[in-house]
């Protein structure tokens, strides 16, 4: 079942998140819907409160950037209850986009490297390294789980300058053309 996007302006994009417990929630249903929810708005990644639900999830998929980066071909996957726990100091810089925030991109400088543990949806643990692109994606969307939108980290000259469409989009002045909520 395709999900409606929460838009910026939404109060949940802005709620702390709780860890999902086991059984609270039919989570291969709900990992299943956020893949197909994704897939319909050619996204990359997807946090639950982009879904409406304050829940420590979000799943990827590379799928639709394998003829930029190759590497993120099989990159598609649920993350429940992650925590960084290694972040490279050494950095890139990339212009990012957000299924919640649409027609905004801007620069992003985020650790080229992260080490992140995690629950697939058997609830069973991973202890993964990521870099570069998947990196990018996996902090992205764990941003979203700590109450963050990739807006918060721009300069604030940036920040300005987005002002104008970030307030459109909380009015629902958006030209998304996937399912979505404000
Ligand atoms: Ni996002």
């Amino acid at each position: 079942m395709i999900l409606p996007i929460y838009l910026y302006g939404q109060p949940v994009l802005r709620r702390p998140t709780e860890d999902v417990e086991p059984g609270e929630l039919d989570v291969k249903q709900l990992v299943s819907d956020m893949y197909e929810t994704l897939q319909a708005a050619e996204g990359c990644g997807l946090a639950a409160p982009q879904v409406g639900l304050s829940k420590r999830l979000f799943v990827v998929d590379g799928s639709e950037l394998v003829e930029d980066y190759p590497e993120c071909a099989d990159f598609k996957q649920a993350f429940i209850n992650p925590e960084l726990i290694e972040e490279s100091e050494e950095t890139s810089v990339y212009s990012e986009g957000c299924l919640s925030l649409p027609g905004i991109s801007e620069n992003v400088t985020r650790p080229k490297t992260i080490t992140i543990r995690y629950l697939d949806e058997d609830f069973k643990e991973h202890t993964d390294t990521f870099t570069d692109f998947k990196a990018r994606i996996v902090l992205h969307e764990y941003d979203h789980l700590e109450a963050h939108v990739f807006t918060d980290r721009i300069s604030p000259i940036r920040r300005q300058f987005c002002k104008g469409k970030l307030t459109n989009i909380a009015k629902g002045k958006t030209g998304a053309r996937y399912k979505y909520k404000r």
